[in-house]
């Protein structure tokens, strides 16, 4: 994946500024979610943000004063359709896991809720989509997390935005609160593997958050409608501040 420079990202962050655009965030209290908007802020690339979520989140102003809340039900989210109007680039970051909703549950979010969302973005005017998936996405997976991402991935290639962005990160590394024993084991162990091969098998929070704005502020690559990045591209990115 061709990479810029950091002048030349500068430029592009200035004329992406200048548009004045509205984007919405899904999952912005999540690990990945509060780094993604935290750079948003920092850079000052969108003149709105929305966070659509189930909650209200407590936000102290006035860093947050260009940031609006729409909580929905994701349940009944064809009556929430006003929520995801008007904004030119969606993120999604909103995710499960099968230990917290089981089976169906995680099917649910991480399949339903963010294919049901991706279509009322589209219809609300919606140009860029950003997803959030995993490393490994795979819609013939025999296991059900690699599955469930390959084929949410594949099905919003049909909703049709102008340009969607595929991000597969490896495991995420972040100081989680919420208890995740298992992740925690794989997170250290990663932690220290990443010290050798940062790339290989793991990536923080924030890169991913960083190398979703640097993504969004240039141009498509190659006319291409779908574009995907591996955890290499996402490290690449990521780390141009
Ligand atoms: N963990 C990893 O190592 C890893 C690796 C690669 C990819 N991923 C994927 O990356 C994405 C983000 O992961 P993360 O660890 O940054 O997220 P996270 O910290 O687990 O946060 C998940 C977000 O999704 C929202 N959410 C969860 N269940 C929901 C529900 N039933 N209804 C509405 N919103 C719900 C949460 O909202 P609340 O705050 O309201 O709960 C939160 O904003 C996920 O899709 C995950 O599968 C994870």
């Amino acid at each position: 994946m061709a990479v810029p420079k950091p002048e030349e990202l500068k430029k592009l962050r200035e004329s992406f500024q200048a548009k004045k655009q509205a984007c919405f965030i899904l999952g912005a209290s999540g690990e990945t979610g509060k780094e993604l908007l935290a750079e948003i802020l920092r850079q000052k690339i969108f003149s709105t943000v929305t966070l659509i979520g189930r909650r209200k989140l407590d936000l102290e102003e006035p860093l947050y004063s260009s940031v609006k809340q729409e909580v929905v039900d994701f349940e009944k989210l064809d009556e929430f359709a006003a929520a995801f109007q008007g904004h030119e680039v969606g993120f999604c970051c909103m995710g499960t896991t099968r230990s917290k909703a089981g089976a169906a549950g995680f099917v649910r979010v991480d399949r339903d809720y963010v294919l049901h969302s991706a279509e009322l973005a589209k219809a609300g005017g919606c140009r860029h989509f950003v997803l959030q998936s995993t490393k490994g996405a795979d819609a013939s997976s025999s296991f059900l997390y690699l599955r469930v991402k390959g084929e949410v991935e594949s099905r919003i290639k049909t909703v049709g935005f102008d340009r969607y962005s595929i991000f597969r990160p490896a495991v995420l590394l972040c100081d989680r609160q919420e208890s995740r024993p298992a992740e925690w084991v794989t997170r250290k162990v990663l932690g220290a593997v990443a010290y050798v091969c940062p790339t290989l098998y793991s990536i923080p929070t924030v890169t991913v958050g960083r190398a979703m704005v640097n993504n969004v502020v240039m141009p498509g690559r190659d006319n291409q409608k779908v574009e995907i990045l591996e955890n290499a591209d996402i490290h690449a990115l990521g780390n141009i501040k």
